[in-house]
């Protein structure tokens, strides 16, 4: 069986992550979306959440699993029995550090691969960031996320304006 994982933070998935994950499924039998349990950062939405929002989005995708993980990717990857960790790129501006990243990850275990899906065309301009900045103000975020994943970013800042009142 060939299985891999799409590593990411997911703070929230977007329609560009959901483009990978689409892609991605039809090359592997099991892909697995790994989402990066990371105290260092300080994510808008909690592992519980995103993971929640990854199910929902991937549910008619039965070869897709959504799980989340601490520690090196590449010690989930061979307690797992996983042989490719697929990464998104975007532009060149992703390309010094994904290199890094993958060249990283080669060097702890060789036996695992990495690859590249380029981002398609209309999301290439797209990041989770960005879909923060832009519901932070209040702004349209319809061509970002699908409608369920927005839903839960309004009611998240929502929740924090109400918060800081
Ligand atoms: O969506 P992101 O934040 O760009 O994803 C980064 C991710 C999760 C792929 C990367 O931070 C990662 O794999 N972290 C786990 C720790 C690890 O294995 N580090 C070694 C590679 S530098």
């Amino acid at each position: 069986m060939k299985r891999a994982i799409y590593p990411g933070s997911f703070d929230p998935v977007t329609n560009g992550h959901l483009n990978v994950i689409q892609r991605a499924s039809k090359l592997f039998d099991e892909l697995y979306i790994g989402v990066l349990i990371n105290s260092a950062k300080n994510p808008l939405f909690s592992i519980d959440e995103r993971v929640s929002m990854l199910k929902e989005e991937t549910k008619d995708l039965p070869n897709v699993k959504i799980i989340s993980f601490k520690g090196l990717l590449v010690d989930y990857c061979k307690e797992n029995d996983i042989c490719t960790i697929v990464r998104g790129l975007r532009a060149v501006t992703d390309f010094e550090y994904e290199l890094q990243i993958a060249q990283t990850n080669h060097v702890m275990a060789p036996e695992v691969e990495t690859i590249f899906l380029t981002t398609s065309l209309e999301y290439a301009y797209l990041s989770s960031s960005i879909v923060k900045e832009i519901a932070s103000y209040q702004g349209d975020i319809s061509k970002t996320v699908p409608p369920y994943v927005a839903k839960c970013i309004t009611e998240k800042y929502a929740s924090k304006q109400r918060d800081y009142k």
